[in-house]
């Protein structure tokens, strides 16, 4: 069998929890490919809303094996609560819970490294989490990380003393920055005790077999393109590839192994944290988007900055991810906001160009907008797309042929049903 792949096609929270909680009836497997506890995926369902961070958003499915990959960076502390609060209300989760080997650790001082460097940035500063997702891939990259197999080890503390030693070196380069490690640490030993009970798996043969058995597998991505460590808004990124080749490199699945490409987008953009953001709004329309579709970070309760749909950033993220079926969240917010802007192209360096330059900018490109129709209608409670009122379906229509690739799934609320599969 063939591996699908589910990603965020824009700067993340597209809603890909929500969408994986509503695929995974069609699949055996769900497994988590990059990111870590800088994702909050949200998931609603029977009135209740549950946002998880590290944990593949198909753990509400009894039958489904959720695989943490290689790919993710684990923090103890955040997984353990995470784990706590699901177990509470799921008793099984465990049973349906593996962890690969070769995930990597964050330790208490890659949150203070990330902490610090932040700090010193100042105005410059990525708008980072603060989870510890950039010096922990930097560890993986320089070949100093530690991995959740290493935690099996005998000598686990010496390298743990190990990298701990060269994080203070680090530290002391940032004089201005107090921290007390102590203070942190016997929480995560409690939490590194917690993870050793748990299923922890070399994860690609587990996946490799499963493919051959004709087990069904969905690759979940954390973040979204734009946010890529090679094709996002560099420099203000995260630090893993959040896109389809991540699914490869974070699995262990071979490019030819892939088949469906599901790219999640917002019906309009949003962003949090810092960076670029061209079509990014400043008056009264942009508050009220951020106000209808509540958009505050399920991470870090930030409030999301909004703007129009971008399509020549969304051209080049379905190509760079090779999406085969779009997915369209949130068009319900827009309803009764007036007329919507589109941009098409961008004004760059004097010249109108369709293809996204180098960088973004705002004192380098200027979008070019077209005006469409907007709705007033209530689309959360419909239930068909024969219901959608004109100017939406024109919407529709106008997004498909603009990118090439059909949308195959609306999504009108956050809640689990309130998702119409189109014909
Ligand atoms: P993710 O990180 O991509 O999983 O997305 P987040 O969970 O961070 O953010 C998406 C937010 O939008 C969550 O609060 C969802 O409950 C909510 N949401 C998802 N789909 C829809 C939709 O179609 N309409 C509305 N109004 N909210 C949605
Ligand atoms: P999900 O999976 C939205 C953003 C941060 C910051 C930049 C770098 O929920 O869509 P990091 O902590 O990774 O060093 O932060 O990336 N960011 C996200 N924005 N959704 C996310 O995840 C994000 N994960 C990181 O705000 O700008
Ligand atoms: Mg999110």
């Amino acid at each position: 069998m063939a591996v699908d792949v589910l990603l965020g096609l824009q700067w993340g929270d597209e809603g890909k929890g929500k969408i994986v909680d509503v695929l995974t009836r069609k699949y055996d497997i769900i497994a988590r490919f990059q990111g870590g506890p800088n994702a909050g995926h949200t998931l609603e369902f029977e009135g209740k809303k549950h946002v998880l961070h590290t944990i593949p958003s198909g753990v509400f499915h009894e039958k489904v094996c959720n695989v943490v990959g290689n790919g993710v960076v684990i923090d103890p502390v955040i997984f353990k609560g995470e784990l706590d609060k699901l177990i509470a209300q799921e008793p099984d989760v465990l049973s349906r819970l593996k962890i690969s080997r070769k995930a990597h650790l964050i330790l208490p001082s890659h949150r203070l490294l990330d902490a610090a460097s932040e700090a010193a940035k100042g105005k410059k500063k990525i708008g980072s989490t603060l989870k510890g997702i950039g010096p922990t891939y930097m560890d993986k990259t320089g070949r100093n990380g530690l991995r959740v197999g290493d935690i099996q080890l005998d000598n686990f503390q010496d390298l743990y003393n190990n990298l701990v030693t060269k994080h203070k070196q680090l530290l002391s380069g940032y004089p201005d920055f107090t921290y007390d490690l102590s203070e942190l640490e016997p929480t995560w030993f409690e939490a590194i005790e917690y993870l050793r009970t748990l299923d922890i798996i070399d994860s690609e043969p587990y996946v490799h077999q499963a493919i051959k058995d004709g087990r069904t597998i969905l690759a979940e991505g954390a973040q979204g393109t734009l946010l890529d460590i090679d094709f996002g808004t560099y420099p203000f990124v995260t630090s893993s590839n959040t896109t389809c080749a991540g699914a490869c490199t974070g699995l262990g699945v071979a490019p030819n192994r892939i088949k469906n490409v599901y790219g999640i987008f917002k019906a309009y953009c949003t962003r949090v944290g810092s960076g670029p953001f061209p079509t990014e709004l400043f008056d009264e329309t942009g508050e009220t988007i951020q106000a209808q579709g509540h958009e505050f970070g399920a991470t870090t309760g930030r409030p999301r900055r909004c703007g129009w749909l971008d399509l020549p950033a969304l051209k080049y993220a379905i190509d760079v991810n090779g999406v085969t079926e779009l997915m369209m969240m949130k068009a319900d917010v827009l309803s009764g906001i007036g007329n919507l802007k589109v941009c098409t192209a961008y004004r760059y360096k004097g010249e109108v160009i369709e293809h996204l330059p180098y960088k973004l900018e705002e004192d380098l490109i200027e979008p070019i907008f077209t005006e469409v129709p907007g709705w007033d209608e209530d689309l959360t409670k419909m239930t068909s797309e024969d219901e959608f009122p004109k100017s939406f379906k024109s919407y529709i229509d106008y997004i498909e042929k603009e990118v090439g690739v059909p949308i195959s799934l609306i999504s009108v609320g956050p809640d689990r049903a309130q998702t119409i599969m189109r014909k």
